[in-house]
């Protein structure tokens, strides 16, 4: 398997990490609760940091040459781009949401849960169609040569949270990741054990 997409994957399981801190923390303003807002604002930042300026770019460059390739094929799998350009749109449209909630702004509490629950939907269904449609076809599609212009192409800057060494401003969120999974696994292991 071509090197670029086990990397593409291994960035949409730390994608999927991030949504699911998410939508726990969604969770606990839908109880009324107050949200951990910094965890909302870090998670903002680590998205338009990185995949927003990293990944869907590398996404993007698989894409084209798909095109060049094999306009079909590409055809078949649906504007990438587009849809990358309407995650952006959803990113930024929660984050003014957020923004808005720590000014202190009147926001009806649908209107946040909304944004929120939009955003957490549409990047794990956008994941998904890529895992299923863009990915196989770029695998059975492009040739050797394909695959080296990609990787001229694509910017190989490392990930600010999930590839080893973590840039300080991204320490906490990692931290409630790893405290959050761990919490969700002894839960879990809890309620499979048999009761005595
Ligand atoms: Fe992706």
């Amino acid at each position: 398997m071509s090197r670029i997409i086990e990397m593409l994957q291994d960035e949409h399981r730390n994608i999927a990490r991030l949504i699911d801190v998410l939508e726990q923390e969604l969770s606990v303003f839908d109880r009324r609760e107050r949200p951990d807002y910094e965890i909302f604002q870090a998670i903002i930042q680590y998205f338009k940091e990185y995949p927003e300026n990293c990944h869907h770019p590398k996404e993007d460059v698989v894409y084209q040459i798909l095109k060049e390739r094999n306009p079909a094929v590409a055809g078949a799998v649906g504007d990438v781009e587009a849809e990358h350009e309407i995650e952006g749109e959803r990113l930024n449209k929660f984050a003014q949401v957020v923004e808005d909630v720590l000014a202190d702004q009147e926001l009806p509490r649908q209107t946040f849960h909304e944004a929120a629950k939009d955003f957490i939907e549409h990047q794990r269904r956008h994941m998904a169609k890529e895992e299923q449609l863009l990915f196989p076809a770029a695998l059975e599609t492009l040739t050797a040569d394909d695959w080296s212009r990609i990787n001229s192409r694509i910017d190989d800057r490392k990930d600010p949270m999930f590839d080893g060494e973590i840039t300080s401003k991204f320490q906490n969120l990692h931290n409630t990741i790893l405290r959050w999974e761990k919490e969700t696994e002894e839960q879990r292991l809890k309620t499979a054990a048999p009761q005595s």
